[in-house]
């Protein structure tokens, strides 16, 4: 089934009395994903362990969709209560030692910085970060700082402030010719622009449900190339590393082979078969239509704010960062509208859900 623009926005809440313009952190949730855990939640109500078969097998479909979605197989994927957790069992697992250097933007997000400040402390490895310039990246300034000693590049795809974005395809052929791995926080990116991570070169990519996968809060997910997964151990480990739940404890146990030895016990049923609903949508809809979308409404918003006199911001994303004016946060909360206060200036983030009145009301109480 192949969904237009317009049944992509029927999916979401229609009431217009507060604008949801802040979906780079936090987008409203679909249709699909609420009634999935209506659905969820009245059948533990009702059947308890009765849908023991039927919700884990929504979940192997949710694991599914987020496969298709990041170009790799389900076995490749993991799942977390979010992006940090999933980033620290890579890089908590990571063989890092002494000399070794990890490098990353010097504007990355929290839930990627510290995970790997954290194990480069732990091993003696060295955190380098890559200049960024006025909170703009520049991918041939992040591989100059590349050494002998480089083991991992660790960016963002999109950064979260003011999305400017790495050039995934070029650090991605640097890092294979050079046996580096590469990591990539999706985060900012999965949902609103197309992505392939074999095609990418990545080898470990992560992120969580909700922004531009407009579900709910709670799911963080690790994407690991097959052929690393032996070389990382669990990070956390339980009945699920092993086998399932109704196996006998058995101290000469084995690990799974495959990425789900990551996932150490029971699963946060509701949010991950929430995911894997408004997956579907997004897959039905298609990432390129999506993608269109939220670049139209982004750039009517920037060109919009420059013709009414302010610094903005856009870097081919939804995110547009704009330098406000001594009133600007007053006449924003009038709307009401949701931004953030991110880098030197104001974030503003349509998502497809949004629609030209959004960003007319926007531009109208700004005028
Ligand atoms: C780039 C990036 N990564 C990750 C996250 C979220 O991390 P977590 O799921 O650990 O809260 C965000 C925003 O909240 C982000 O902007």
């Amino acid at each position: 089934m192949v969904l237009s623009i317009q049944d992509f926005k029927n999916e979401f809440y229609s009431d217009r009395k507060r604008l949801h313009l802040n979906n780079a952190g936090l987008s409203p949730i679909s249709n699909p994903a609420r009634e999935k855990i209506k659905y969820w939640a009245d059948r533990f109500f009702h059947e308890g362990f009765y849908t023991d078969h039927d919700y884990m097998q929504d979940v192997f479909s949710s694991r599914n969709n987020v496969a298709k979605l990041v170009g790799c197989e389900h076995s490749e994927i993991s799942f977390y209560p979010s992006t940090a957790y999933a980033i620290s069992q890579l890089c908590f697992q990571f063989p890092l030692k002494t000399g070794d250097e990890v490098l990353m933007w010097d504007i990355e997000y929290s839930s990627n910085l510290y995970p790997w400040q954290e194990a480069c402390k732990r091993s003696g490895a060295t955190l380098v970060l890559a200049p960024s310039k006025n909170f703009q990246v520049d991918t041939d300034i992040l591989i100059s700082k590349i050494t002998s000693q480089t083991k991992v590049i660790a960016i963002s795809w999109l950064q979260f402030q003011t999305g400017t974005r790495t050039d995934l395809k070029k650090v991605g052929e640097v890092c294979r010719e050079k046996g580096i791995f590469f990591f990539v926080d999706i985060m900012q990116g999965i949902g609103m622009h197309p992505f392939n991570m074999k095609e990418l070169n990545i080898d470990a990519c992560a992120s969580g449900s909700h922004k531009w996968l407009v579900s709910p809060v709670g799911v963080g997910f690790l994407a690991l190339d097959s052929k690393h997964v032996m070389k990382f151990k669990p990070h956390n480990v339980g009945a699920s590393t092993f086998g399932t739940c109704d196996d006998p404890s058995d101290l000469t146990c084995m690990p799974k082979t495959d990425s789900l030895k990551f996932e150490a016990g029971s699963k946060q049923v509701l949010e991950i078969t929430a995911l894997g609903a408004s997956i579907d949508l997004i897959l039905k809809t298609g990432v390129v239509n999506i993608e269109k979308e939220i670049l139209r409404l982004s750039s009517k918003l920037h060109h919009g704010l420059q013709n009414l006199g302010f610094e903005s911001f856009n870097h081919q994303s939804s995110i547009v960062n704009f330098i406000p004016k001594a009133d600007t946060e007053k006449r924003l909360h009038q709307i009401p509208v949701l931004f953030a206060k991110r880098g030197n200036g104001f974030r503003l983030s349509p998502h497809a859900h949004n629609n030209d009145e959004d960003i007319d009301r926007v531009l109208q109480a700004l005028k």
